[in-house]
């Protein structure tokens, strides 16, 4: 597989990593977009790397090279900056900044770039699991969902979370918002990707409820949700370990985006 993967920060220099490890998906070319005065940087992370790889710094030329897959790990800017060229040239993109989304604008630009190319934007489960049956049951009727954030206060520093909290001083579980996973998206855009992950597999961004909390106890980022629906009730609790290189990130989250690599290139889908 040739592969086009749009920023390279923590997620992408992890995967690459992944890439890299013996029985990794056949990743043979990588096409990777920085931005503008990076890419010698990049060149120089990537040089030892088993794929063949090259690093540009515009869409023309990353839709140029012609990847079979674009996966997108550059925030909501480079989702607004990139996918939607991607998408136009038929290439379907894994869009890993799902809080993106939580944009009705950029939402309908991307749905209309993937239908105008007859390609597909791919949104990862990323930190969260039990996604497949948030979407298989937001068929069955009328979907509850409320979702519980909660990362120790260091994963909410430079966030409106500063503001409101003593985030250093914390000694006891403070939580500091409560809205619908739009606002969560709005104000935390950074870490409120999976409450848009599960408010677009479910309910909805106004319907689904969020509460975010710092907690100095917590042994990693918690993503908890409850959902009630005609056909089942779920209840989730996910403990996730922090990635390396971002403590906002959970490391769960690149293995997502791995599995949908895997699952493009072997034949079988899971
Ligand atoms: N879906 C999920 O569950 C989930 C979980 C964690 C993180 N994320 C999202 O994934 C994205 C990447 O996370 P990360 O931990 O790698 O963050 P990061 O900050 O380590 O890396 C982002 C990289 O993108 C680059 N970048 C920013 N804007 C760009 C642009 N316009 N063009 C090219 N490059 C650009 C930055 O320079 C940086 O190197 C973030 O948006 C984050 O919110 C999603």
């Amino acid at each position: 597989m040739h592969l086009g993967l749009i920023g390279y920060g923590n997620i992408a220099a992890t995967l690459m990593g992944f890439l890299a490890a013996p029985g990794a998906p056949a990743v043979t070319r990588v096409t990777l977009l920085v931005r503008p005065g990076r890419a010698e940087a990049a060149r120089a992370a990537l040089a030892d790397h088993p794929a063949e790889t090259s690093v540009v710094e515009e869409a023309a030329a990353l839709v140029a090279a012609g990847p079979d897959l674009v996966v997108e790990a550059a925030g909501h800017s480079g989702v607004r900056d990139f996918v939607p060229a991607c998408l136009e040239a038929g290439r379907d993109v894994v869009v890993v900044s799902v809080g993106a989304l939580a944009d009705d604008e950029l939402h309908a630009r991307l749905d209309a770039a993937a239908r105008a190319g007859g390609a597909r934007v791919i949104l990862p489960a990323g930190a969260v699991g039990g996604i497949d049956l948030v979407s298989a049951l937001s068929a069955s009727g009328e979907v509850a969902l409320t979702y519980r954030g909660t990362k120790p206060p260091a994963a909410w520093a430079g966030t409106p979370a500063d503001e409101m909290l003593d985030l250093a001083g914390l000694c006891e579980p403070a939580t500091f918002f409560t809205g619908s996973a739009r606002e969560a998206a709005a104000r935390f855009p950074k870490n409120a990707n999976v409450a848009a992950t599960l408010a677009l597999a479910g309910p909805g961004l106004d319907a689904t409820r969020v509460e975010l909390v710092a907690d100095p106890a917590a042994p990693g980022n918690l993503h908890g949700y409850e959902l009630s629906s005609p056909a089942a009730r779920l209840r989730v609790e996910i403990e996730n370990l922090p990635s390396a290189g971002n403590a906002k990130t959970s490391v769960a989250t690149i293995y997502s985006v791995l599995r949908e690599i895997r699952n493009r290139i072997g034949p079988m889908v899971i």
